[in-house]
């Protein structure tokens, strides 16, 4: 797996993957999409149902949300890269156990070296948590840099809120928090 040159070999060879016991319940693998060399990169936490459907990552009503701001930073879904910390669908939707994001750790840490992005953005506490580390509330984070290392570089990291956590907290406060955190994270990638 790790020796996959190119993000289509990864996907292609872990597509079948059942390391843990997400893989048997799914309908698709969901791996990520966008462009393989991507400046930036938002990370969520797994496919729900219309995901798992599509095979497609973020393209329920998370993912509208998640289109209309990146098109409001000026940019594409096909510019940038969006992947998620476990590939398979969580029944219902749940939070990944922390067994099931450890599985699928390696994955989404190769395909952060594959792509080499200038910034990553995470949405929501399970990123942050399975990827980072952290601990602390996403509330109290959000809206401070982090780094990842990775692969022999040092990436900074944008935590932010979930769309989906938007959406239900549809408050002009968190609403102008996602913001700024956006556009910190693109001032970055233009910096970069
Ligand atoms: N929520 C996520 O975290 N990821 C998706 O792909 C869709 C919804």
């Amino acid at each position: 797996m790790s020796g996959a040159a190119t993000l289509a070999d990864l996907g292609s060879a872990i597509q079948g993957c059942l390391k843990c016991a997400l893989g048997p319940g799914r309908i698709h693998f969901v791996f990520g999409e966008g462009d393989p060399h991507a400046g930036l990169l938002f990370i969520g936490e797994g496919p729900g149902r219309d995901e798992d459907l599509q095979g497609r990552p973020f393209v329920g009503k998370a993912g509208e949300l998640l289109d209309k701001m990146i098109s409001a930073l000026g940019l594409s879904r096909q510019e940038v890269y969006i992947a998620n910390v476990v590939k398979c669908r969580p029944p219902d939707n749940r939070t990944p156990l922390s067994d099931e994001a450890a599985a699928c750790l390696g994955y989404l840490r190769r395909q952060i070296e594959l792509i080499q992005p200038k910034v990553i953005v995470t949405l929501g506490a399970t990123p942050l948590r399975e990827l980072l580390g952290s601990t602390e509330g996403i509330t109290k984070v959000r809206g401070q840099w982090k780094r990842l290392e990775v692969g022999g570089r040092s990436i900074p990291v944008m935590p932010t809120f979930h769309p989906a956590y938007v959406l239900r907290q549809y408050t002009q406060e968190v609403r102008r928090a996602v913001w700024a955190d956006l556009q910190e994270a693109k001032a970055e990638l233009d910096r970069a």
